[in-house]
């Protein structure tokens, strides 16, 4: 599904939503949980790239030669919001292997909810590589917002944004300020609770990842 005035597309693969539906069970291992958050991934990651540009190379067949397309895999940037962003950067390199990978370390402050940036690395030469950001729950937006306001200092050609579970509120804080970057997710939810957390959703994305709770 595209929502026309921003771009929001909603994953509906039947693969992409048996996935999801696994990583909401409660009980759900930690060993579980990331392989699953892998395999979609690797889902989403062809979803996302669809639009990428490639270029035709010269090859040789057993029969003849031939100019097929090719992707520049070194022009893709993942930008993984740490922590739990880094929890899809597997699957997707597992598609685009030559990509590179950019981290940006926002925490949540818990009274406020406002994101506080602790780090920010990015590999050179940003202004021709297509961003992919990535954060598994897009939920006040606050941190996405954030992310991409610190990335687009770094004038990359081009800003996606990818998560598996998004809130109402989420994505319209996300595009009231980055009306431009479209927003790949498996699903849109109901609503936010009262401490920012996703609902039905699949509670805290890192601690279910890094088995940290
Ligand atoms: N972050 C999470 O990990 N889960 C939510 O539901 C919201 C934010």
């Amino acid at each position: 599904m595209t929502n026309d005035t921003h771009q929001v597309h909603v994953l509906s693969h039947p693969l992409v939503q048996h996935k999801l539906t696994l990583m909401r069970q409660k009980d759900r291992s930690t060993s579980s949980f990331r392989r699953l958050l892998g395999e979609i991934g690797m889902l989403m990651a062809y979803e996302v790239t669809r639009e990428m540009p490639t270029q035709l190379i010269e090859i040789e067949t057993p029969l003849a030669t031939m100019r097929s397309p090719v992707i520049e895999g070194r022009k893709t940037v993942f930008v993984a919001i740490l922590r739990a962003g880094t929890g899809f950067l597997d699957g997707m390199l597992e598609v685009i292997p030559g990509a590179r990978v950019g981290h940006v370390g926002l925490y949540r402050d818990p009274k406020t909810l406002v994101a506080v940036e602790y780090y920010f690395k990015m590999p050179h030469g940003m202004h021709e590589r297509d961003a992919i950001v990535l954060d598994p729950m897009l939920a006040t937006g606050n941190s996405a917002v954030a992310a991409v306001d610190r990335l687009k200092e770094t004038k990359p050609r081009s800003i996606r944004f990818v998560c598996l579970l998004a809130a109402p509120e989420g994505i319209k804080n996300f595009h009231a300020h980055h009306p431009e970057v479209p927003i790949y997710t498996a699903a849109i939810d109901e609503r936010l609770n009262d401490h920012g957390y996703i609902v039905p959703g699949l509670g805290d994305a890192g601690d279910r990842i890094f088995g940290t709770k």
